[in-house]
């Protein structure tokens, strides 16, 4: 059983390499992310190699830091977590091969994490700090889950939009896939248009930030094109966000696509002659001799016009509203009181103002973690850890990275 329940955690699933100390799974003690944006902003995307580079470099001072700013050395650890997939395989094997080393070198158990899983606990866990849910914390195993914690989880980031019905069982938690993307995830959607309108990587909080000056009634996107994909049921997926869930038995209203809209954006873009402007804006903003070392949104706004604003306010209003369609639709269909929205694009404005106007009509309750525990990060990792370390349910030394891992049935 735990001493002080301190689990050391590390993340490196894909471009931020992510080291936290949380205690019970319920106490932030550190958490430490270094991001490697700008080594990838340059390609306007990650690049696999790179980013395992980059782990490497990483790694050892942010668990350093990690343990420093928590104020405790490894000998007061109980555990280390790790991620193990879904991600990048050369990435995660970084993480993991670290995480390995320490728990052989410290007797320490190992506790192999599920990305997506994290994102889930990265509400739960701000809950927990912030004393919103008032889980019936158990004397005996604190921090065990509670019933009141189901919930149906969304969680939309560059990788995956996936929707889960999280269930708490005596001991730990449950889940069962309800819908996902066919194709693209939403974060990714964003990243690209983002890229095609010659704004900076990553793209979502460039949309964000300049979608509230445009009209989003402007240009109608529609979702219709989600059926004419349902032939693809059965077959094998074609994304790296798809592969980590089978298609199969899944209801098709819970199903999403965001190829669909980028390539609608891109056609708007050349129908409307607005790519001069997207590459006039990449120079100015990013790439030129004159563009600012860190250009900010007034410089942004500068180089757009009404009619890219209204783009981009249309094109967020029409992913906002598709997410919003399905995930209501799926808590009304399972009875699900409760809603989480994690994961990068949980960090957007108009998502969280919309979600959360939505669930108080509905009589629902909406929760989002901090900006800070939305996008990736290793407390989050922590979190989901805590119920397998009470579970004693630990990872073997042949522990491997699996980029495609599927959460859930
Ligand atoms: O969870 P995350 O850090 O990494 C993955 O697991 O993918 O999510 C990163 C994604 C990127 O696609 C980024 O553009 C998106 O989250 N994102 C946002 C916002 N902040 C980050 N999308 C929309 N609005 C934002 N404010
Ligand atoms: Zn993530």
């Amino acid at each position: 059983m735990p001493g002080a329940g301190l689990i050391l955690a590390i993340e490196s699933s894909c471009d931020e390499t992510a080291a936290a100390i949380v205690q019970r799974g319920s106490h932030t003690l550190s958490s430490i992310v270094a991001s490697q944006i700008s080594t990838h902003a340059r390609y306007g995307g990650v690049v696999p190699e790179l980013a395992s580079r980059e782990h490497l470099r990483a790694i050892v001072p942010v668990v350093r830091a990690a343990l420093a700013q928590a104020s405790i050395t490894l000998a007061d650890l109980d555990a280390i977590a790790v991620t193990s997939g879904p991600g990048l395989a050369g990435a995660l094997l970084v993480g993991i091969t670290y995480a390995k080393a320490l728990a052989f070198a410290t007797s320490l158990p190992l506790i192999a994490v599920n990305h997506l899983e994290g994102h889930i606990h990265a509400v739960l866990l701000n809950e927990h700090e912030t004393e919103l849910s008032k889980p019936q914390v158990s004397e005996a195993r604190p921090g065990a889950p509670s019933e009141e914690e189901s919930a149906l989880a969304l969680v939309v980031s560059g990788g995956h939009t996936h929707l889960y019905l999280a269930r708490p069982t005596a001991d730990t938690w449950h889940y069962s896939l309800i819908g996902r993307t066919l194709d693209d995830a939403a974060g990714e959607a964003y990243d690209k248009v983002a890229k095609l309108l010659g704004l900076g990587y990553p793209g979502g909080p460039w949309i964000d930030a300049l979608a509230k000056h445009g009209n989003p009634h402007a240009v109608h996107f529609a979702f219709s094109q989600i059926k004419t994909k349902l032939h693809l049921a059965g077959k094998a997926p074609r994304t790296k966000a798809a592969k980590t869930a089978p298609i199969a038995n899944l209801d098709t209203h819970f199903l999403f696509s965001f190829s669909g809209i980028k390539t609608a954006v891109l056609r708007y873009v050349e129908l409307h002659d607005l790519r001069p402007e997207a590459e006039s804006r990449r120079e100015a903003l990013f790439t030129g001799p004159d563009a600012p070392a860190r250009p900010t949104l007034e410089d942004a706004l500068a180089t757009c016009s009404q009619a890219t604003l209204d783009l981009i306010a249309s094109f967020q209003h029409a992913v906002i509203g598709d997410l919003m369609k399905k995930t209501f639709a799926a808590a009304e269909f399972l009875a699900a009181r409760r809603i989480l929205v994690t994961g990068g694009v949980a960090a957007n404005r108009e998502l969280r103002a919309r979600f959360t106007a939505e669930a108080t009509r509905r009589d629902l309750r909406v929760s989002f973690p901090t900006l800070a525990l939305s996008t990736d990060n290793a407390a989050m990792i922590a979190a989901a850890a805590w119920p397998r370390f009470l579970n004693e349910e630990f990872a073997q030394s042949d522990l491997s990275a699996d980029p495609s891992l599927a959460l859930g049935a």
